[in-house]
């Protein structure tokens, strides 16, 4: 698909100037610092970066499931067709009461979320059937037999045999492998429009791994959601995203489509990610670049480049001296970097 077209799509999700402030001990931490963002309608955006850079925090406030002193600002525009705010107008899902009615209708039933560590989503006291068919029970039907049906019908779409047996067993019966599969399922089993994956194959073995980033993509192309991917796994980008977001220290730092991102770099902090980056059949002896330095922790930060530390292209009283516009480099392709910015010489 060209860039262009990547760009016509309808956008389900958009996200502007989203800002997480957490009080800390020794200041304020701007954890998220003016994310902006769009995921469109069946496709599939990469959200990724380093260890601490906000991934985690962005994705849950999607669905304010961030815990109270996650300060949060911004817009978080929900453009579903069957979802209207007033008038059909887009919904602010940051604008509502995070304990109230109508996000809890949203949660679960339009968009879903997996987490890395499915233990989190399934209660040890209820068999796995039982905590599927409950999601069923709320956002779908209030046929328990029905419900019943769809879940056995989810359990063994994520290939897990003998789904009737499986479905009266309790998480700790399964292996981690088949407890990601079942958090899926309960994800899936409601037909979300866009699906909010975390990190969700980090505590899986490779080829378990490999099963389940197909199986989201064959379910993508059967129900035609959209898919916020959350990784730091480059290789996983590659496989599974349209669009990729490069994300450091609290800000988007790029943004482009998938192969733009891995032909065409422009950020340092990028180019760095995809040097570390193991291929096939490289040469095994020869030790990965790794970027230097440590990502800073955002506490009292001055308005500067936040990769200026570590910047092998860095310029002295102009990164460090101010914030980093974001600087168009094509339709669909942005870069937050004084290289390519106008004022400065760049490109
Ligand atoms: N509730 C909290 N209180 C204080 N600091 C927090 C809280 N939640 C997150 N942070 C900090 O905010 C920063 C971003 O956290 P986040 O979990 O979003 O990172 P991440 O990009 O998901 O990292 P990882 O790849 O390790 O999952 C980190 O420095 C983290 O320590
Ligand atoms: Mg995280």
């Amino acid at each position: 698909m060209t860039a262009e077209a990547v760009q016509t799509q309808q956008p389900l999700l958009r996200v502007r100037d989203l800002k997480i402030r957490i009080q800390m001990d020794n200041g304020v931490m701007n954890a998220v610092d003016g994310v902006d963002f769009e995921i469109r309608k069946g496709k599939t955006l990469g959200l990724v970066g380093e260890s601490g850079c906000g991934k985690s925090l962005t994705s849950r406030a999607l669905l304010s499931i961030n815990p109270k002193e996650c300060e949060t600002s911004g817009t978080v525009a929900y453009l579903s067709s069957s979802e209207p705010g007033a008038a059909g107008k887009p919904l602010n899902l940051l604008s509502l009461d995070p304990n109230g009615r109508q996000i809890r209708s949203i949660r679960g039933r339009k968009i879903a979320m997996i987490f890395q560590e499915p233990m989190t989503a399934f209660s040890p006291m209820y068999t796995i059937g039982n905590q599927i068919t409950e999601a069923i029970l709320i956002h779908r039907t209030r046929n328990k037999k029905e419900a019943k049906k769809i879940a056995l019908e989810m359990l063994s779409k994520v290939g897990i045999s003998d789904q009737e047996k499986r479905f009266d067993q309790y998480p700790h019966e399964f292996s981690g492998g088949m407890r990601q599969r079942a958090m899926i399922s309960m994800a899936l089993s409601c037909n979300p429009e866009l699906l909010i994956a975390d990190e969700p194959t980090t505590a899986l073995d490779v080829t378990i791994q490999a099963q389940v980033l197909e199986l989201m993509k064959t379910l993508q192309q059967e129900f035609g959601m959209a898919i916020l991917l959350v990784t730091h796994d480059l290789g996983i980008i590659a496989e599974m995203c349209d669009e990729v977001a490069v994300m450091y220290l609290g800000k988007i730092v790029e943004q482009a489509p998938v192969k733009e991102i891995f032909h065409n770099p422009k950020h340092p902090y990028t180019k760095g990610l995809l040097r570390s980056m193991p291929r096939l059949g490289g040469n095994k002896s020869k030790r990965l670049d790794s970027i230097e330095g440590a990502v800073p922790i955002p506490v009292n930060m001055p308005p500067m480049c936040g990769f200026y530390e570590r910047c092998k292209d860095r310029m002295e009283g102009i990164c460090n001296a101010q914030s980093v516009p974001a600087t168009q480099i094509s339709g669909s392709h942005t870069v937050r970097c004084f290289l390519y910015s106008d004022q400065h010489g760049g490109e």
